[in-house]
């Protein structure tokens, strides 16, 4: 059965499985101190030209955006988020349970946009019973976003100056990071996001890595950050576990390596479906690509491969997401065009 289901279906990069193995009885300090903790950070930061900027590891996805966030805020303040943001939608209320209201604005393909935010704060400061209400205290976007669609440089820069217009930070999901930065038409790079925003991550269990998130904030962590980090159970004690996975992906350029690749192999799917004669449900640049299929169409597919069915298009016709990742091998992909 071919599985085009999501990005973390295999295990490591088997660079990182090697260096798990070559370290594997060192005896090395816990909660970070070690030396491959230390040598990733400085890696990261290099590459994301941000000498004064701090960066954190933690295990994964939801974990860093709740332990982000509730650093961030006061008990009285929520966050700015689309509504298809992953933390509006699909992390079963964890920034709500940090007592933090996901405050939801419009969105297009996944995306805010700065004139909407602005107005979404002007009216809020407009109504003289705001102070009843939950005070919006920062702003989250994900770049690639839920449809894997991608932010251009001016609009971070739009959407980042208003922020600092009220005085919010802005944090950035990178879960898919690496698929972002490596998308063919792209203007934002790692140095560019490192001055568009207050913090960002770099995502590594969907890119390469067994697990871990590299949190990196551009100017100063929030006060004790690395004690919330505890309180929400992020901090590992072998930290090593994450710091020897980032120290390899930012060795010779890996994780850029391995998400070039998993885009030209969804560019290769993309190319081939349209060429079938399939329509796009968006134009996605990344590694998740979204295919229109007809309902005859989608229950053979089911049988064949994994996929995931992301919306019902009409009363014949489902949109379903292929997902291409660092592992996926280019026989796959020429298996399910010949599928399809
Ligand atoms: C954009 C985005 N952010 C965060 C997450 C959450 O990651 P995790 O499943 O590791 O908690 C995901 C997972 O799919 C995601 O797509």
């Amino acid at each position: 059965m071919l599985n085009f289901g999501c990005d973390y279906l295999e295990g490591a990069h088997e660079k990182i499985l090697a260096r798990f193995i070559e370290t594997n009885m060192e005896k090395e300090p816990g909660y970070g101190a070690d030396k491959y903790t230390i040598s990733a950070k400085k890696k990261i930061l290099d590459a994301c030209e941000c000498p004064d900027g701090e960066v954190f590891l933690l295990v994964g996805g939801t974990q860093t955006n709740s332990t982000v966030i509730d650093a961030y805020l006061n008990n009285y303040q929520g966050v700015i988020a689309a509504p298809t943001g992953h933390i509006a939608c699909h992390e079963s209320g964890a920034i709500e349970s940090c007592g933090h209201k996901v405050l939801t604005i419009p969105q297009h393909l996944g995306k805010i946009e700065a004139g909407e935010l602005k107005e979404f704060l002007v009216n809020f400061y407009a109504d003289e019973t705001y102070e009843h209400q939950v005070i919006p205290g920062m702003v989250y976007i994900s770049h690639p976003t839920e449809y894997g669609t991608l932010y251009t440089k001016a609009e971070l820069e739009a959407i980042y100056s208003i922020c600092k217009e009220y005085e919010m930070p802005l944090f950035v999901d990178g879960a898919r990071l690496g698929y972002g930065l490596a998308a063919d038409d792209t203007d934002v790079t790692l140095p560019d996001l490192a001055k568009l925003c207050d913090a960002f991550y770099i995502g590594g269990t969907k890119v390469g890595a067994l697990c871990g998130e590299a949190v990196v904030f551009t100017k100063k962590a929030p006060k004790f950050f690395f004690t919330t980090v505890k309180q929400h159970g992020a901090l590992l004690a072998k930290g090593r576990l994450v710091g020897i996975q980032f120290d390899t992906l930012f060795t010779d350029d890996l994780y850029m390596e391995i998400s070039k690749h998993a885009i030209r192999l969804a560019n290769i799917l993309k190319a081939g479906v349209l060429a079938k004669g399939y329509k796009l449900l968006l134009d996605s640049p990344t590694n998740q690509q979204f295919i229109i299929v007809d309902n005859v169409k989608y229950a053979e597919l089911k049988k064949q491969v994994a996929f995931s069915t992301w919306e019902k298009v009409d009363d014949n016709h489902t949109a379903i997401r292929f997902a291409t990742s660092w592992a996926t091998k280019e026989e796959d992909v020429q298996a399910l065009l010949a599928l399809l």
